[in-house]
């Protein structure tokens, strides 16, 4: 028997995010390069995938590649780089068919050429898809959407376009690059890292925060499953207490 059919179908998460991490010790472990870690990492994204469509999460937003990343050895950069281009190419047909709308959150237009016009057909084409949101993380770190953001709201204060006292919570979730998609209710992380690594810093107010140890490249639908039943047996208070919690959901 699968866990996923001990799921609770009422209380799956509308959004899941991932942190993708371990591919490098993974590949090390075996005595490879780091590289072979990030290309075997792409059948643990169809899995992942996968899994949030047959539980019914409509959201998977991946972290791919962030801002920091940059600083790694140029051969590292540019293998990510091309595995990206090729890995976009080679899904879009199955995405497709699987009615899954694939979209990135970032600062894609600084990226390589080569990877903007990958990225800009797959958005293209599977934009009238209804069923799953893929959403890639690329050249992307929370710091960096919140100055992004706040550049733009400043200009339009200074434009006289916007009252800075009408500046709350859900104006500057507008201007964020996650602005159409509901804050995530879990986060995985692989590798057993238990930080953040600047990302959806915003976004995570009150997300469940689930670590596993295992590494990206060994994870399965069943991971994805056993993630989503840790998180129905959490108790989410929003700041409330628990009698109160109880008393709604009865
Ligand atoms: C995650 O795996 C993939 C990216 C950050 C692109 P890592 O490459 O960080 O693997 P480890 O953490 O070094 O093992
Ligand atoms: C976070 O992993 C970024 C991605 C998974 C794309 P890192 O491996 O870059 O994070 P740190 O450096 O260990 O915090
Ligand atoms: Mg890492």
């Amino acid at each position: 028997m699968s866990i996923k059919d001990s799921l609770n179908k009422e209380n799956i998460p509308s959004h899941v995010a991932i942190i993708m991490d371990g591919n490098g010790r993974w590949a090390q472990e075996r005595g490879e390069h780091r590289v072979f870690g990030h290309t075997s990492g792409v059948e643990s994204v169809r899995e992942a995938l996968k899994a949030a469509t047959e539980c019914g999460v409509d959201y998977l937003t991946l972290y791919a590649f962030s801002t920091e990343n940059w600083s790694r050895p140029k051969e590292e950069v540019d293998a990510l780089m091309n595995l990206l281009v090729e890995t976009i190419a080679n899904e879009i047909a199955e995405l497709n068919e699987n009615n899954v709308k694939f979209m990135t959150i970032g600062n894609i237009g600084s990226m390589p050429e080569s990877v903007v016009k990958a990225i800009t057909d797959g958005v293209k084409s599977t934009e009238n898809n209804t069923g799953t949101k893929l959403i890639l993380a690329l050249n992307y770190s929370a710091r960096w959407d919140v100055a992004n953001a706040m550049k733009i709201i400043t200009q339009k204060a200074i434009d006289g376009e916007i009252d800075p006292e009408s500046i709350d919570q859900e104006f500057i979730k507008q201007y964020l690059s996650t602005a159409d998609f509901p804050d995530p209710e879990l986060l995985i992380r692989t590798s057993g890292e238990m930080r953040v690594s600047n990302f959806l810093l915003w976004e995570m107010a009150y997300t469940e925060l689930l670590f596993t140890e295992k590494y990206w490249p060994d994870f399965r639908k069943e991971d994805f499953f056993q993630a989503v039943l840790e998180y129905q047996q959490r108790e989410r208070r929003f700041g409330k207490v628990s009698e109160q919690v109880k008393a709604v959901n009865e």
